[in-house]
């Protein structure tokens, strides 16, 4: 059975700094919600490489950095741009209605 993509409210667009990650949590699973350059994205908060939340990372060129050892996420895919991280993480479709940030735990591909 497959369930259709279920979009949540997680924040107003105007609580968003740019370039700021807001950390957000959507049945139970810790999502930063990132707005840069004129969009919104959502990505999985926990890096591929070990259990650090990259809502507290900056963000630059589409891309959230681990503070920790310093792989950078690409905003759109999730791919990490270089070592030690190997592994993407989960990013999830955002939708703006209004000053709504809706956000979509189904993955993109
Ligand atoms: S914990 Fe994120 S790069 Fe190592």
């Amino acid at each position: 059975m497959t369930e259709p993509s279920k979009f949540v409210r997680v924040c107003g667009l105007s609580e968003l700094d740019e370039d700021t990650p807001k950390r957000v949590d959507i049945d139970g699973t810790p999502v930063s919600v990132v707005r840069t350059e004129g969009e919104v994205f959502a990505i999985y908060d926990i890096c591929s490489h070990a259990n650090v939340s990259l809502s507290e990372g900056e963000v630059e060129d589409c891309q959230i950095e681990c503070w920790l050892h310093g792989s950078s996420f690409d905003l759109r895919t999730g791919k990490p741009s270089g070592l030690p991280a190997t592994r993407p993480v989960p990013v999830y479709p955002v939708k703006i209605e209004g000053d709504d940030v809706l956000v979509s735990l189904t993955q993109e591909s």
